[in-house]
């Protein structure tokens, strides 16, 4: 039995749909413990392209059980899309489960999103407007009673718990933003529509999760966005409002700690970030739009151009850290294929101290000189490399010094998005 937890070290996009859909081969359940449709995982088996918002990475494969947790948040119209969608690619999603307990994003929460946004005007988060933030708020605020999976199952319980919702929200969306109404016949008959299309699927993801570690199965844990964007300990309040950090999948799924033997953060080769917030190591120049262009650097979700930089190996160290990280997965290494030299943060520089890792008070990150360690770049195609020892000798000591930093050992390098473009360290 192993329980496995792919977590990104930065700000998302880090590549963690490959590389669970690669580990999802020797598992038997792939469990997604936060988020919701903000997330875009891509996965490319045999030249074909899957782009995953809500469904476990995992799905790709026939027999592995695929678990959205009691964490997650759920877009019935994203869902009901998502399942069609692969279902029309022959991909039968049987194995799909998902948790009564999460929370259901409602056409309110992506209302809300969207006016919050326009309203902060330039100090806006730059959210992907999938309603996240509202629904967190509604689950930690609980009452009036908000709606969860197991409610769309009873359309006298959806209709109850929506008016009780749309009182309130209602008399928000007028007098904060002059926006009429919206109707509780219309709101829940556009979310029973999706209804069918799972019903079946849900479930008690917690008790089947419980059975599957009793028998002593190999389960992956799909964190989505990344370590700076939790709620907590990233880089707030430019974050997500749930908790993508490796303790996100107790938090999420309802298991203890003890049962996670690795914690595999996945990382760049470079850093990028969508949205706004502090980006210590961002190149906004020529730099910057090559790493964009080679990376085909632009949001999965909502098609944005991601800023980009060098990577920060002091976020990746604190990330490290954080998810107290048994193994190191480094992506996208063969962007930087044309680089004549490349950069590494190793030390924030600020008020005389120099940081190596990213210090609670974030005044210092924002302010913080950065410190680079440059390294020659290797200025030759490794896409067609398949063992450690078949990259060029400066691709090697790349690696080799970014596990250093990350006080990590290294797990896999990735060089494209094909399964096949894939090396293992341990193999
Ligand atoms: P929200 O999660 O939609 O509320 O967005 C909050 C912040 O997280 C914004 O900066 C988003 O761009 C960022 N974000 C959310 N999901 C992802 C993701 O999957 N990848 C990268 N950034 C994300």
């Amino acid at each position: 039995m192993s329980c496995k937890v792919i977590v990104g070290a930065q700000w998302g996009d880090e590549g963690k749909g490959k590389i669970t859909d690669i580990l999802a081969e020797r598992a038997d359940v792939v469990v997604r413990y936060q988020g919701g449709s903000n997330a875009g995982h891509t996965v490319v088996v045999k030249g074909e392209t899957f782009k995953l918002h809500l469904i476990p990475s995992g799905i790709l494969h026939e027999n592995v059980l695929c678990l959205m947790a009691d964490g997650t948040v759920i877009d019935p119209e994203c869902l009901a899309g998502e399942y069609n969608g692969l279902r029309e690619r022959g991909i039968s999603c049987s194995n799909l489960r998902i948790s009564g307990n999460a929370h259901v994003i409602m056409p309110y929460h992506r209302l809300l999103d969207g006016l919050q946004e326009e309203a902060r005007g330039a100090g806006s988060i730059g959210t992907t407007r999938r309603g996240i933030g509202p629904v967190y708020t509604d689950k930690v605020a609980r009452m009036p009673e908000p709606v969860r999976m197991w409610d769309l199952l009873d359309a006298d319980v959806l209709r109850q718990r929506v008016a009780l919702q749309l009182e309130q929200k209602n008399l928000l969306l007028a007098a904060l933003y002059n926006h009429p109404p919206m109707d509780v016949k219309e709101v829940v008959d556009e979310v029973m529509q999706y209804v069918p299309v799972f019903h079946d699927c849900i479930t008690d993801t917690r008790t089947l999760l419980y059975d599957k570690l009793a028998e002593e199965a190999n389960i992956v844990f799909e964190g989505a966005q990344g370590t700076f964007l939790d709620l907590d300990y990233g880089t707030y309040p430019f974050v997500t409002s749930s908790h993508p950090v490796a303790g996100g999948a107790c938090l999420g799924t309802g298991i203890g700690p003890t049962f996670i033997d690795d914690v595999l953060i996945v990382s760049k080769a470079y850093t990028t970030r969508v949205g706004a917030g502090v980006f210590p190591t961002e190149q906004d120049n020529p730099i910057g739009d090559l790493i964009r262009e080679r990376g085909k650097e632009y949001g999965t979700t909502t098609g944005r151009p991601r800023r980009c930089g060098w990577l920060d190996g002091v976020a990746l160290r604190t990330a490290a850290r954080m998810n107290g990280a048994t193994g190191l997965a480094l992506t996208l290494l063969d962007v930087l294929n044309t680089f004549e030299t490349i950069n590494i943060c190793v030390a924030y520089r600020h008020g005389g101290t120099d940081y190596t890792l990213v210090p609670a008070n974030d005044a210092v990150m924002h302010e913080a000189e950065t410190v680079y360690e440059e390294l020659p770049g290797w200025q030759e195609d490794i896409c067609a490399c398949r063992t450690f020892a078949d990259l060029p000798p400066l691709a090697q000591a790349y690696c080799r010094r970014v596990a250093e930093i990350a006080e990590v050992p290294l797990y896999l390098v990735s060089l494209g998005p094909g399964r096949e473009e894939t090396i293992f360290l341990n193999e």
